[in-house]
């Protein structure tokens, strides 16, 4: 492995609910628990998991944009939550995200030359021609038209305006992309375009992703490591064609098995897993927070939580890992 760009340790992010002005209930949502991760400098590391188990929560945490519970984060080191103003200024710009919606990001009363260049202006980088040269060559960078500059982003496809995204976040040159489901939102057809721009632009710049998606295929086309979250913690972290050919733990293993396989054996097995409650965030169940859906569950998994052990390089948290 290389050298570490950004890791985690002890991270958490808990959400206080209080259910509303009339409800006594004060529920705790544990998005992120207690979360240890190292991102390597020019790998893509994926993160996988259900809908609710704080991916973005986690995205949200690296990039300082949610102030955690407690734990930090390192950039090259540094605990980026206590960054003294310059420290701080560098890491806004080493560290851009990549939205899953593109539109909902772009002010649509902007023109797409402002847009790019917005971070230009808010780092005082360049203003003018100056701006402009350097918006032509992100626009080039990305596949844009540089004619098309003066356009608004109702007047681009959403392909184009996922590309105007990109162009903004490659603005300031930056090491680390965080990208949320960037590709989700796009038609299919489109979504490898948007891929293979991402791939090039790596190549390229030697850039580093943190790339979050539900989409198993696109996980396997894009990334080097792909880490499992389920309910707040990760339960396996690996190399990309490892975890997808031989999962350690149950849910790797369930989610590789829902998703659309041919081999009618393997369907019948994920019917079977997907047996039992669905826990939820807010609640976790005790020990485990898999053993009310897991196969393999015994009494140990309901009282002591598994911790995050070493497989040779691969990690997983299960007291009966499958290997
Ligand atoms: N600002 C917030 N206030 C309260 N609860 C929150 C907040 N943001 C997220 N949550 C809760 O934290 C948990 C994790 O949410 P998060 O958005 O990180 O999940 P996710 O894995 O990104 O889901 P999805 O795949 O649907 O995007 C959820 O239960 C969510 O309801
Ligand atoms: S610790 Fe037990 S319940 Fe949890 S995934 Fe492993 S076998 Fe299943
Ligand atoms: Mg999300």
């Amino acid at each position: 492995m290389g050298d570490i760009l950004i890791q985690s340790k002890n991270l958490k992010k808990y959400f206080f609910d209080t259910g509303g002005w009339l409800s006594k209930q004060k529920n705790i949502v544990k998005a992120v628990d207690n979360v240890d991760l190292e991102i390597v400098q020019h790998e893509t590391l994926a993160l996988v998991g259900e809908s609710g188990c704080g991916k973005s929560t986690l995205a949200r945490l690296l990039i300082n944009l949610l102030q955690p519970t407690d734990g930090e984060v390192l950039y090259k080191g540094e605990n980026i939550f206590n960054l003294r103003a310059e420290a701080a200024n560098q890491f806004k710009k080493q560290v851009q995200f990549i939205f899953q919606d593109p539109y909902a990001c772009l002010n649509p009363r902007m023109k797409v030359i402002d847009i790019i260049g917005e971070p230009l202006t808010t780092h005082k980088l360049a203003v003018g021609k100056n701006k402009e040269i350097r918006v032509e060559q992100l626009m080039n960078l990305v596949g844009l038209r540089q004619e098309f500059m003066n356009r608004y982003p109702h007047q681009f496809s959403g392909g184009q305006r996922q590309r105007i995204g990109i162009a903004r976040a490659l603005a300031l040159n930056p090491e680390l992309l965080i990208c949320d489901e960037p590709v989700s939102a796009l038609d299919v057809s489109i979504q490898s375009q948007i891929l293979n721009l991402l791939k090039d632009l790596q190549a390229q710049f030697g850039l580093t992703y943190f790339f979050i998606s539900h989409n198993l295929s696109v996980v396997r086309y894009m990334a080097d490591r792909v880490c499992v979250m389920f309910l707040g913690k990760v339960v396996e972290l690996g190399n990309c064609e490892e975890i997808f050919e031989q999962p350690l733990h149950p849910y790797t293993s369930f989610l590789m098995n829902a998703a659309p396989v041919p081999n009618p054996k393997l369907r019948n097995r994920a019917r079977l897993l997907l047996e039992g409650e669905v826990p939820s965030p807010m609640n976790p169940p005790p020990g485990c927070r898999f053993h009310t859906r897991c196969p393999y569950v015994q009494e140990i998994c309901r009282v002591e939580e598994p911790k995050l052990a070493d497989y040779g390089g691969r990690k997983c948290a299960c007291h009966f890992s499958l290997t």
